[in-house]
């Protein structure tokens, strides 16, 4: 592809193309990706970067995956698509299915597929509000959700997203969604003294919880690890004392694995490091590694019952034209067996731990406050003006966009939220790249704001 080629395409680009989170200042000059492999993707002028963040959270098997073209085109051939409404099923649903709930917590027995991460949301968010209609307490209805949480952009899923941003031109918000702190070790407000952050934050629950009444919450919804928000870990104690809460007064748990989900954490799921069970998990991205648009939830057989024994005239009422879509469930298929053949949790556990020293080692600089990750392949790096008092740079200054193109000019690509750098690699990057990506951390944080610490 020639240079001029690659500007007529931007300039189509800019004058009919709208982007996700569109504005032009930040699409003055787009990178245009033209090519994948393994852990690095190449644009159209020919320059090759590390992928930071598995194009958004989501390839972790990796680009170029043939086997996953394969599964999609025999799939095509056969059988592309056909309706998964009520009374018809195809074999890659019901076996995909079937797969999930044997990888997915015990307690979880039966998936609804969508076609992304906030349609699942979406479908938790009712399926909760059912649930509590067929338990005759139809009052049941609030959504309690986090700050610097991310679900999804549709009228529930922003209004259950904790970032005012996403919010502001598109008011007025759905009713009925209301947020706490989330458990942030570095920036949480308002522990009492010997209380550390995990308790206070789950403390936070069931205060909300009391305060806005018991018999009106349906749900509280928690990304495992928040990810798009900064990658934002919990203390170990959060998420059983989260359970118990939720339990005690009758609120479902809703655990969004969108991101956490299929190996990106160490595990196959992400609460398997507290040892915790959600109601409902929601899930999206990386079932397919991102090859095809895939997402659902899986409910607990208590759920299911539920939605078994209504009345005819009171049945669900969901549904999505491309719920369970055969193309996209064989494709998932066939990303769940290279996990499975490469052991990509235990990869992620310990390609994660590699990377999140790396960063560690970067608190030297002056300007990196705090170092998050430990937990499989996701990290973030949260830049500071001054550590010291942890105060944030003046958004003027575009400290962390600035860092991000210097981290492009040496060959990284990823996103950033504010001045965090978020990081989420395809599970099978290597020793080497992981090394490289953490050096060029250094080097551009180096250019933008330099300083030793
Ligand atoms: C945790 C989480 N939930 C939900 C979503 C929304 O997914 P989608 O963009 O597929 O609607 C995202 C997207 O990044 C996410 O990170």
């Amino acid at each position: 592809m020639t240079t001029l080629n690659a500007a007529e395409l931007v300039k189509d680009d800019q004058a009919h193309l709208i982007h996700s989170l569109h504005h032009p200042l930040d699409h003055a000059e787009p990178l245009i990706y033209v090519e994948g492999k393994g852990a690095v993707v190449k644009d159209i002028q020919g320059k090759e970067y590390i992928d930071g963040l598995a194009g958004l959270w989501n390839v972790a098997v990796g680009h170029g995956r043939e086997e996953l073209a394969r599964a999609a085109s025999e799939q095509m051939k056969t059988l592309a698509y056909f309706s998964g409404y009520v009374g018809s099923s195809n074999v890659p649903a019901i076996r995909l299915a079937t797969r999930l709930v044997e990888l997915a917590y015990k307690n979880l027995t039966a998936v609804f597929f969508t076609c992304g991460g906030a349609e699942s949301n979406e479908s938790a968010f009712k399926t909760a509000r059912f649930y509590w209609k067929a338990k005759g307490k139809p009052e049941k209805g609030k959504i309690i959700a986090r700050e610097n949480a991310y679900h999804g952009v549709t009228g529930q899923a922003m209004s259950a997203t904790g970032m005012p941003l996403y919010w502001k031109m598109f008011e007025p918000r759905v009713p009925g969604f209301v947020h706490i702190q989330a458990p942030y070790p570095y920036r949480f407000q308002g522990a009492r003294p010997g209380e550390g952050v995990g308790q206070a934050a789950a403390r936070e629950l069931e205060e909300k919880i009391l305060a806005e009444g018991p018999e009106t919450v349906a749900a509280f919804i928690a990304e495992p690890i928040i990810g798009g928000g900064g990658v934002i870990v919990p203390p170990d104690d959060y998420f059983p004392r989260v359970r118990e809460i939720c339990t005690r007064h009758q609120v479902l748990f809703i655990a969004d694995e969108v991101i956490t989900g299929f190996c990106r954490t160490g595990q196959w799921f992400a609460l398997t490091h507290w040892g915790v069970e959600p109601d409902i998990m929601t899930f999206a991205k990386a079932v397919t590694s991102g090859y095809l648009p895939l997402g659902g939830i899986i409910v607990s057989a208590e759920i299911k019952a539920a939605m078994d024994s209504v009345r005819y005239e009171d049945r669900w009422m969901h549904a999505y034209t491309y719920s369970a879509n055969p193309t996209c469930c064989a494709v998932a298929l066939a990303n769940l067996e290279i996990m499975e053949r490469e052991r990509l949790w235990e990869r992620s556990a310990r390609l994660g731990a590699r990377l999140y020293e790396g960063f560690l080692g970067l608190l030297d600089l002056a300007h990196v406050g705090d170092v998050r990750g430990g937990r499989g392949l996701l990290a973030g790096v949260e830049l500071t003006a001054d550590r010291a008092t942890k105060a944030p740079f003046p958004p003027g200054e575009k400290v962390g966009e600035r860092v991000k193109r210097e981290m492009e000019k040496r060959g990284v690509v990823t996103r950033i939220r504010g001045d965090v750098l978020l990081f989420a690699p395809p599970l099978v990057i290597t020793e080497a790249q992981v090394d490289r990506l953490v050096e060029v951390v250094r080097e551009a944080v180096q250019a933008v704001v330099p300083g030793k610490a």
